[in-house]
């Protein structure tokens, strides 16, 4: 199935052709797309404005000319001429409803898969070994996988992966430090808090003492050529800190398809040198090897240090180009916060120098604040992600129980756990990622506005009314009953309701998961009016199941779309 703004946009390509045919249609913007007011109608164009430069007319006598000599495409009742040259499309009632009668029969609830055939590898979360997971990973995690599972649903072949910090230079302070302050009780209970602990006095003790320093580079020198106890150790402390990122993956429900730490790129290094030396992009700058990117208007890229270790941007090169060879990816997409952009803008310049042609896309985000008092308890100066995620499902607990007394503990538990965990996620997905977020427990955990409770919580009561419906009305089935949008209330949430296909697949094209959580928050919202006022059961039979049908869909919508983000919706509240 097409979405609508497809079958519009191929529409007007097509009347463009067939009234003009000397313009090049090609050239010309001829989407058509939702209206954001109802004054507009319902979808609406604006190619009018584009096409009279190309032409030399007036933008009002090119649509006119539209109207006057194009059919009209079929679903569309009337098409008016606005403002300089707007097209503004208005779809008929009845065509709308056969439309959501198909929707409600899909499985995919009209998505086409637009993606069938293409490969996108994602990399993110990628978290550094020997260091726990902080709040600014949430954001990677949480918006890395949102995007994975738009993409997989559209189609594409996805790779997702988590490109671990298991290889640099902390790894020398880190070995000396473990054989030297590590206590191994405290490693087997807690990892990464121990090996964090023996870094930091590692690091410390380097700091003040030269030869702590010079014993530390040793090791990492070692561990570079291949020292079976270093390299043992270094196992070790991949191994484990692996085992606690998994503990929060799972909690997150996010699986990835490979984990290649920055370790698995090693051997390739000297290659990549080669083949700069090579294309004759590499010069040597004070001992060390850059590329220059002058005419990028970039300061140059380093790729190998003076003392001849490499690089973060050596490897991420590697990457890119063992990935292009190994997966014939499409596109390749980074999650990382802002503070990398340099990074990639600088290393997909290389890229591109070499010859690869992939895309290549850094989605980046703000990092978020965290107002003081936000947690009950504070280690350190990072807050951990566990913590944040059990605070969170604490907190909701403390409002199910108040909300929800009647409901069993164990049930009251888990829906806390959904709803405390979709509260971050979707602080995290409903911002434009580039924004600078506060993140306050009070929003994400609102039962009214625009938060996960509240669209979970949405979900829910949709399905009561369903069940109410077949508790009064046993065996009647509403899909033998066409949907009907009489009312304007019942036209608006139909309209809003096929917007869905259109809204994931830009979501997805501009890496925005916001698109779709703004998109499921007005949803809700138009449901919520739909619901306050209009008559469900007490409706005439017909109506009634028209409106029934309309509530399933709205359901499946919005649990699809949250689930798209990654979010769970408990049946009850
Ligand atoms: N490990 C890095 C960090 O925690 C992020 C890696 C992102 N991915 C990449 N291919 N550079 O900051």
């Amino acid at each position: 199935m097409q979405t609508l703004e497809q079958e519009l946009s191929a529409w007007m390509r097509q009347a463009f052709a067939a009234v003009f045919p000397q313009a090049d249609v090609a050239a010309l913007p001829l989407n058509v797309v939702a209206t954001t007011e109802a004054a507009h109608g319902d979808y609406q164009c604006n190619a009018a404005m584009a096409a009279a430069k190309l032409l030399k007319l007036k933008p009002r006598d090119v649509a006119q000319a539209i109207v006057d000599q194009a059919a009209l495409p079929e679903g569309v009742a009337r098409l008016e001429i606005a403002g300089p040259g707007f097209l503004n499309f208005h779809l008929a009632a009845d065509w709308l409803a056969r439309r959501l009668e198909a929707v409600q029969g899909d499985e995919r609830l009209g998505v086409p898969a637009v993606g069938q055939g293409k490969t996108v590898i994602l990399d993110y979360s990628s978290p550094n070994v020997a260091k726990p997971m902080h709040i600014g990973h949430i954001r990677s995690t949480v918006i890395g996988n949102a995007l994975d599972r738009m993409h997989r649903f559209l189609g594409w072949r996805v790779l997702a992966d988590n490109h671990l910090g298991d290889w640099g230079t902390q790894f020398g302070l880190l070995i000396l430090g473990f054989r030297t302050f590590a206590d191994a009780a405290a490693y087997e209970a807690s990892p990464i808090e121990e090996l964090e602990r023996v870094y930091v006095a590692s690091y410390n003790r380097s700091k003040e003492d030269e030869s702590w320093k010079n014993a530390a580079r040793a090791e990492l020198v070692k561990l570079q050529q291949g020292d079976a106890a270093n390299r043992q150790l270094w196992q070790s402390f991949v191994e484990h800190s692996l085992r606690e990122f998994e503990r929060v993956y799972a909690r997150l429900g996010v699986k990835f398809d490979l984990v290649r730490g920055e370790s698995y790129y090693n051997e390739k290094l000297p290659g990549v040198i080669a083949q700069l030396q090579a294309q004759g992009l590499a010069e040597e700058s004070e001992g060390a090897l850059i590329v220059k990117l002058e005419a990028e208007k970039l300061t140059p890229c380093l790729v190998r240090k003076s003392d001849g270790g490499y690089n973060y941007a050596t490897t991420d090169i590697a990457t890119v180009l063992g990935r292009a060879a190994e997966f014939l990816p499409d596109e390749v997409v980074y999650v990382t916060d802002e503070r990398q952009q340099l990074h990639f803008k600088q290393f997909f310049t290389v890229c591109r120098k070499l010859g690869v042609t992939t895309k290549l896309q850094h989605v980046w985000f703000g990092l978020m604040r965290l107002p003081e008092g936000t947690f009950s308890t504070r280690e350190g100066n990072v807050i951990k992600l566990e913590r944040l995620l059990d605070e969170a499902e604490s907190r909701a607990l403390a409002i199910v129980q108040q909300t929800s007394p009647e409901m069993p503990p164990e049930q009251q538990r888990e829906v806390a756990r959904c709803v405390g965990l979709g509260a971050v996620k979707y602080a995290d997905l409903s911002q434009n990622p580039q924004s600078l977020v506060t993140f306050t427990w009070d929003k994400a955990l609102a039962l009214e506005g625009n938060s996960a409770p509240y669209l979970q919580y949405a979900c829910a009561r949709i399905a009561s009314v369903q069940d109410k419906y077949r508790e009064r009305f046993p065996g009647s089935e509403p899909t033998t009953q066409p949907i009907k949008l009489d009312d304007p209330i019942e036209r608006g949430l139909g309209l809003k309701l096929l917007r869905f296909p259109d809204v994931l697949q830009r979501a997805a094209e501009n890496f925005r998961p916001s698109l779709l959580a703004d998109y499921l928050f007005d949803l809700a919202q138009t449901y919520s009016t739909f619901y306050q006022n209009l008559p469900f059961l007490k409706a005439e039979a017909g109506v009634r199941e028209s409106r029934v049908r309309l509530c399933d869909l709205t359901a499946r919508t919005l649990r699809r779309g949250l689930n798209l983000l990654g979010i769970e919706t408990p049946a009850r509240i």
